[in-house]
C-alpha cells in the first residue's frame, strides 16, 4: 500500500515531536506545520501519529479505529514486571489439560507485538493443537537428530571429527535416550505438550531468526502472566535447521523457515520460589 501522510495545519501545533520520533526522517521542521519528505521512506511504524499530541499527523495506516490512548496506570509497576521476568521459568510438567484458545491467541498476540527489524512485521505463527501433527513433530525431531548423529559414529571417522568438534560427541547419548523413550512412549522433544507453537518468517528476511526469537519472549512472559507452562523447542528447531528447514516447515504447512518454537500445556505443578542465577557478568563503561 502506497503511504499517504499528512499533517492538519488546522490543529498541528508545530512541537516538532513527528520529526524528533520518526525513524526515516520523513518530517522536517516547517514554519507552521513540520515539512513532509521521502515518503516513500516510511516503515509505517506509526510512531508519527502515536507521538501527536493533538491527532493532527495523518497516515493512511492507521486510521483512528487503529490508534489507542495507554492509560499510565494499567501497565505494570517495574518492580511487577523483574518479578514477572524472574518468575517465568521452563516448565516441562504439563497435565493433561489443553490450553485454551483464547490464551493461545493473547499469546501469538504477545509475540506478534515483539520489535522486528525495519518494522518488517513478517513473523508469523502455526499453532498446533493436533496430537497426532505434534507427534510427527517429536519423530521427525528424533529421526532428524539420530540421522545427524550416524557420522560421528563411523569408526574412520570419529578420531578426526572427535578433533573437529569435540562438543557434539556428548549429544549421541542423549538422541539415543529420546529414541528409546520415544519407542516406549515417553515423549523427551514434546514432553507431553498439548499445544505448541512455532515461530517462522519469509526465508528473505534478513533478520528472520531474530525477529522470531524476540516473538518467542514475548510469547513465554505472557504465557507465564496466564498461568501457561511453556519451555523452548530447541531440539525441533535444531532438527529442522538440519534439514534446511524444509521438513518441519512441510508438516507445518508453511513456505516460511521456522526460526523459534514453544512447547505448551497447563502446569502439573506451579513454581513457588524464584532462585538466582549465576552471577551475572556485566561491564559498564
Ligand atoms: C535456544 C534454547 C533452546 C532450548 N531448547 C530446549 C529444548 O529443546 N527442550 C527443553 O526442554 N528446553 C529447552 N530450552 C530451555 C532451557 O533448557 C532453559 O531455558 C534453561 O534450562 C533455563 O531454565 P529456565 O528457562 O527455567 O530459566 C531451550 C532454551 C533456549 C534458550
Amino acid at each position: 500500500m502506497e503511504n499517504l501522510i499528512s499533517i492538519s495545519s488546522s490543529t498541528c501545533v508545530n512541537c516538532g515531536r513527528c520529526e524528533a520520533i520518526c525513524p526515516s526522517v520523513i518530517f522536517g521542521q516547517g514554519e507552521k506545520i513540520p515539512t513532509l519528505r521521502h515518503i516513500n521512506n516510511c516503515i509505517v511504524c506509526g510512531h508519527c501519529v502515536a507521538i501527536c499530541p493533538t491527532n493532527s499527523v495523518v497516515h493512511n495506516s492507521f486510521p483512528a479505529e487503529k490508534v489507542h490512548a495507554i492509560d499510565p496506570l494499567q501497565l505494570p509497576e517495574p518492580e511487577k514486571l523483574l518479578t514477572l521476568i524472574r518468575a517465568r521459568r521452563s516448565n516441562r510438567a504439563f497435565t493433561d489439560q489443553q490450553v485454551s484458545l483464547e490464551n493461545l491467541k493473547l499469546i501469538v498476540e504477545a509475540g506478534y507485538r515483539a520489535p522486528t527489524a525495519t518494522n518488517a512485521q513478517q513473523v508469523h505463527f502455526t499453532v498446533v493443537t493436533s496430537a497426532d501433527k505434534l507427534k510427527e513433530i517429536s519423530q521427525f525431531t528424533i529421526d532428524t537428530l539420530l540421522a545427524s548423529i550416524k557420522l560421528l559414529k563411523n569408526p574412520l571417522l570419529k578420531p578426526i571429527l572427535k578433533k573437529m568438534m569435540p562438543g557434539v560427541f556428548r549429544y549421541i547419548p542423549i538422541f539415543e535416550r529420546m529414541d528409546a523413550e520415544m519407542k516406549r512412549g515417553n515423549d523427551m522433544v514434546l514432553r507431553g505438550a498439548k499445544a505448541a507453537i512455532f515461530i517462522h518468517t519469509p526465508a528473505s528476511m534478513n533478520f528472520g531468526k531474530e525477529d522470531s526469537n524476540l516473538a518467542y519472549q514475548n510469547c513465554s512472559l505472557m504465557a507465564e502472566s496466564l498461568g501457561v507452562a511453556q519451555f523452548y523447542t530447541g531440539f525441533v528447531c535444531a532438527a529442522s535447521a538440519r534439514t534446511k528447514h524444509r521438513k518441519l516447515a512441510q508438516i507445518l504447512g508453511t513456505e516460511d523457515v521456522v526460526y523459534a518454537g514453544m512447547a505448551l500445556g497447563m502446569p502439573k505443578y506451579q513454581f513457588a520460589k524464584y532462585i538466582d542465577k549465576k552471577d551475572v557478568v556485566v561491564h559498564y563503561i
